[in-house]
């Protein structure tokens, strides 16, 4: 029988998780559909309730619902109550079981572009909501040896940092101290939303000191190319957009749904194409 996959959150019509997954269903044979879900806010507990009911064999979860989810799942992965996020559920014989795959997507697209171990690199994340957490928080697990925080409310880098249950050396800035300290950095990861389509003219950091170098990865990938990436480059750093994350998240999900690794390059690929 088919099995029903899909994502929930609000909105959720522009999601390209759909395209992307029933491609990923469909080449490799799997007789399976990935349904987008419009579930507002308010209906989320009666959302769940209705697919582990209808059988749904695994979702994705967007916002707003990624942390209000927590307390309505059977179990939630430990990296994942850590980050305190989840954005991949699984069916395992009727429980639902929650799980993050934002912050290894992310280092595997990281990685795969880098070329090198990004663990013993200086790292510096400008953010401190959500996707700066995951992104943290993994890169902690898996062992990262300074990871700063730069972020506009300083208190938000602190509260992240005080609050990582992994070992990592870390100190938290305002913007204006990261501008400073910026040559300090092998790689520098953008996760605000400054910079997204349509405002795209935006950029949540000065890049003067930063270092030829240097690798900069901007979680955001429309427009392909933001602001921070061009002037990145125009100061000699390598340079990456959000892509990879997506679909490396995407693939990771679709693993633990099925227990095969989908493509990620034809995963980029088919999204590179809907966005034109
Ligand atoms: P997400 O879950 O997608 O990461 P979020 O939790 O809303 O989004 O976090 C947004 C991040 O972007 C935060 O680091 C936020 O900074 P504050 O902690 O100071 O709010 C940052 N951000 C959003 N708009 C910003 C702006 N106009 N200037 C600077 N930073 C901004």
């Amino acid at each position: 029988m088919e099995k029903l996959y899909g994502i929930i959150g609000d909105p959720i019509g522009h999601s390209m998780s759909p395209v992307m997954q029933n491609d990923a269903f469909t080449s490799l044979g799997m007789d399976a559909h990935y349904q987008p879900f419009h579930i507002m806010r308010e209906n989320l507990p009666t959302a769940i309730k209705g697919m582990k009911v209808l059988g749904v064999a695994g979702f994705n979860v967007t916002v707003p619902h990624k942390t209000a989810i927590i307390p309505l799942l059977d179990e939630v992965d430990p990296l994942a109550a850590a980050i305190g996020a989840v954005n991949t559920v699984v069916n395992i014989e009727g429980r639902f079981i929650g799980y993050n795959t934002d912050g290894e997507g992310f280092i595997r697209g990281l990685h795969e572009e880098y070329g090198q171990s990004v663990l013993d690199k200086r790292i510096l994340i400008i953010g401190a909501g959500g996707a700066a957490r995951a992104i943290y928080y993994t890169l902690g697990q898996q062992g990262a040896k300074q990871v700063d925080i730069a972020n506009r409310t300083l208190d938000n880098a602190l509260q992240l940092k005080e609050r990582c249950p992994y070992l990592v050396e870390t100190a938290a800035f305002t913007i204006e101290e990261a501008e400073k300290n910026l040559a300090n950095y092998d790689i520098i990861i953008q996760t605000t939303s400054i910079g997204m389509s349509p405002k795209v003219n935006a950029s949540p950091i000065q890049l003067t000191n930063i270092r030829s170098a240097a690798f900069l990865s901007d979680i955001i990938y429309n427009p392909a190319e933001t602001l921070i990436m061009k002037e990145a480059r125009e100061h000699g750093a390598r340079v990456q957009n959000g892509m990879k994350m997506f679909a490396y998240q995407g693939a990771l999900a679709f693993e633990k749904w099925t227990g095969t690794f989908a493509d990620p390059k034809r995963m980029m690929k088919i999204v590179q194409e809907r966005l034109g």
